[in-house]
Parts: structure tokens; C-alpha cells; sequence
């Protein structure tokens, strides 16, 4: 090649580097010295298990008797985040018939469609499974196209970007407004759980529901679907008094969504120890002894 001439570019080198086919190399190859592969198997470990939790959680028991995701011995007033807001007496009769006409599996959906967690937990878990912080987590977990960066994916295959089904995910910003509404129903039951049907009463699980709430709305508000329902559409922060406030707004949002992948996994823990601290008090009759009327 004479020199200073510039060979031409191959169709393959126009390319950019993200959407050339990945080379042949051994799955999970890296030089990362660090414990890159700690937090892939941490969610791996954590969704799995919360996901088998609340899928026994649906199917345990047969009614509102042997569910405990209410409890109540006049004193305490406890709802569990598995079975409320109850959405059972919404469900049309019409519904219930044509399921209960299905060959084989009618009893079983008539059995579905009365089951509380059934019809609410879909909610949370498709604001959770759309969620961007919880997207890179399990594809990088679960699918380990690549399982971290600099990590070598399985053979052959890279991540492509979030193409045919995936596009799906964007229906996240509906699941926000379902998942705010969830997350106002559960401050109810955090109220109603102290200012009960019998007077006041505070009690661990009191003090555990409170704070679930509290991580709810950490991880809810910190959305970036809610960042832009109360910062975007907008051109210029300072122009009048409406703009400024969506500013101020804005901020606080981005100051959640800051730490949004503690909140997504804090929360989660906090569901799951809400349900089985309720679950517990259901089954073991406990009375008064960890809590007081105030
Ligand atoms: Fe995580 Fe919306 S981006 S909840």
C-alpha cells in the first residue's frame, strides 16, 4: 500500500463497535480482577427467591381464613402489601362465569380470580420487571448478554438493544400511575393499621408497615417516568412561578432517583418482610405482646 493512502472501509468496519457480531469467545471471558460478578449473582439470588416467595404466597391457602393477608384479634389491624388493596368484589360476574365455563381449568380460574394477591400483585411486578434499574439488572443476571461490562457474553450473542418485544418495556410509565395508586392504598392500610377499627395500637408490625411504605414511596418517586411527569415537557425552568415549582420538584425526584437501585432492592425486602412478619402473627395467633393500645 503506497504511503498516506487510506484503504477503504470494509461494510463490516462502518459499523460501530456495539452492533458488529460479537466474536466467538469462551462465555463469562474477562480480565476484570475485581469481584465483578458479585452483584449479577446477588440479583440473581434475589429475584429468584422473591419470585418463588410471592408465587407460594398466591397459591397458599384457600380463602381469606388461611391466607392471613389480613390479620386482626381486636387489638392489632395488620394488611399485608401480598393482598391489598383487595380487588376481589370489582371482579364482573360475567367474568367469573366465562371462566368458570373453561374445560379443565375453569375451577381453577374462578379459584384465581377471588384470590386478592392475584389480582393486585401483577401491578407491582410489572412496574418492577419494566423498571430501567431492574431491566439492566436481570438482563445482566439472568440473560448475562453480558453479565457486566468487559465480560465476554455467550457465544456469539451480544446485547442488541432493546429491540421487537422489548420495546414492550416502555408501557412503564403506566404501570407508575398503577404502582402510585397501590402505593397510596398501602398508606392507607399503614394508617388504618394504627387508627384501627378498634382505636389506636402500635406494634412491630405497625412500625414495619410504616417503614415499607416509606421505601415504597422512595422507590416509586424516584422513577425516572416520574422525573419527567413532573420536570419534563418543559423548556425553561425560570420563567414564571408554574416552572420554577416544576424545578424544585424535579430536584427532589432526581435526588431519589439518585440512589434508585437501593431503593428498588430495600423495598423489595421490605414487601417481603412485611408479608411473612404478618404472615407469622396470622399463624401463630400472637396477641398484644409486640405492640400496645396507645
Ligand atoms: Fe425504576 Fe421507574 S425507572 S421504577
Amino acid at each position: 500500500m503506497q504511503k498516506g493512502h487510506i484503504a477503504p472501509l470494509s461494510p463490516a468496519n462502518r459499523m460501530p463497535p456495539e452492533t458488529q457480531p460479537a466474536h466467538a469467545t469462551s462465555f463469562l471471558a474477562t480480565q476484570r480482577r475485581d469481584l465483578w460478578w458479585v452483584e449479577p449473582a446477588f440479583v440473581f439470588l434475589v429475584l429468584t427467591g422473591f419470585v418463588a416467595y410471592a408465587t407460594f404466597r398466591v397459591f397458599e391457602g384457600n380463602d381469606a381464613a388461611t391466607r392471613f393477608f389480613e390479620v386482626d384479634n381486636g387489638n392489632y389491624h395488620y394488611l399485608s402489601p401480598f393482598g391489598t388493596p383487595d380487588l376481589t368484589p370489582f371482579v364482573p360476574g360475567w367474568l367469573t362465569g366465562a371462566v368458570g365455563q373453561l374445560p379443565l381449568l375453569g375451577a381453577f380460574g374462578v379459584a384465581l380470580l377471588s384470590n386478592p394477591a392475584f389480582l393486585i400483585l401483577p401491578v407491582p411486578a410489572g412496574f418492577r420487571f419494566t423498571c430501567y434499574y431492574y431491566r439492566k439488572s436481570y438482563y445482566r443476571a439472568f440473560a448475562a448478554r453480558p453479565a457486566a461490562c468487559s465480560v465476554e457474553a455467550t457465544k456469539g450473542h451480544k446485547y442488541r438493544g432493546e429491540r421487537g418485544l422489548l420495546v414492550l418495556q416502555n408501557i412503564h410509565r403506566y404501570f407508575l400511575y398503577l404502582a402510585i395508586l397501590v402505593t397510596a392504598f398501602l398508606a392507607y392500610d399503614a394508617v388504618r393499621g394504627i387508627w384501627t377499627p378498634h382505636g389506636l395500637y402500635f406494634g412491630i408490625g405497625n412500625a414495619i408497615m410504616v417503614l415499607n411504605v416509606a421505601l415504597l414511596m422512595a422507590f416509586t418517586f424516584g422513577c425516572n417516568s416520574f422525573r419527567h411527569l413532573v420536570g419534563g415537557g418543559i423548556d425553561c425552568y425560570s420563567c414564571d412561578a408554574i416552572s420554577q415549582t416544576k424545578y424544585s420538584f424535579w430536584q427532589a425526584v432526581t435526588r431519589l432517583n439518585q440512589r434508585h437501585a437501593l431503593w428498588a432492592m430495600l423495598s423489595l425486602f421490605s414487601v417481603a418482610l412485611t408479608d411473612v412478619y404478618i404472615r407469622w402473627v396470622g399463624m401463630s395467633g400472637a396477641t398484644t405482646l409486640f405492640g400496645v393500645p396507645v
